[in-house]
């Protein structure tokens, strides 16, 4: 809603030039010392999947933030989709591209089941390579990525663009 758009807008805080120069850094930090705003976003993201998905995937680290909570509103599993190294074997990977080299995301095997519509989330869609390569390894387990979810959308950088395969619906709270 407008409102929450609001609140989150006046709540969450741009940093120019973060972690380098020409990055407009937002920082989601302030709103977890709001716990009503919280729970206002987790409302608003459960409603948007209420009903259309089996299980939520989380993206480390930010994507855990909002995901456990979604899915608990949902009363569906939650899976972590990690970096590589983390998770103990057996595990699924997915290797993608960065500006500069490459990275690995991984998710324990078997915890992703065969035919599950899942919602992936993350708190920011940026150049959407994360997410790409999130929706790659939940495909490879035999399930659909039926939505993908996200507090923020940066617009300009076309990471809808790359999600468009998917077939599933993206949404954003709010867009800057
Ligand atoms: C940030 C953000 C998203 C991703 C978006 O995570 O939380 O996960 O980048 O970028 P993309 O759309 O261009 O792939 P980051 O890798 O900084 O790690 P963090 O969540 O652990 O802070
Ligand atoms: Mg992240």
């Amino acid at each position: 809603s407008a409102e929450l758009i609001k609140r989150l807008e006046d709540t969450i805080e741009n940093i120019p030039d973060f972690p380098i120069p020409g990055i407009q850094f937002k920082d989601i930090s302030p709103i977890f010392l709001d716990p009503k705003l919280y729970e206002d976003v987790i409302t608003d993201l459960a409603a948007k999947s209420k009903g259309k998905v089996d299980a939520v995937c989380g993206i480390e680290s930010r994507g855990y933030l909002f995901g456990i909570a979604i899915a608990v509103a949902l009363e569906v599993p939650f899976i972590l989709i990690r970096k590589a190294g983390k998770l103990p074997p057996p595990v699924i990977s997915e290797k993608y591209d960065l500006e500069y080299g490459s990275a690995i995301i991984e998710t324990r095997e078997g915890q992703i089941k065969p035919g599950q519509r899942v919602l992936i989330h993350d708190d920011l869609l940026a150049t959407g390579g994360t997410t790409e390569a999130a929706a790659k390894l939940v495909e490879k387990q035999g399930a659909t990525v039926s939505q993908f979810s996200f507090l923020i959308g940066l617009k300009g950088l076309n990471g809808d663009e790359k999600l468009k395969k998917f077939g599933a619906e993206v949404y954003h709270i709010l867009e800057y």
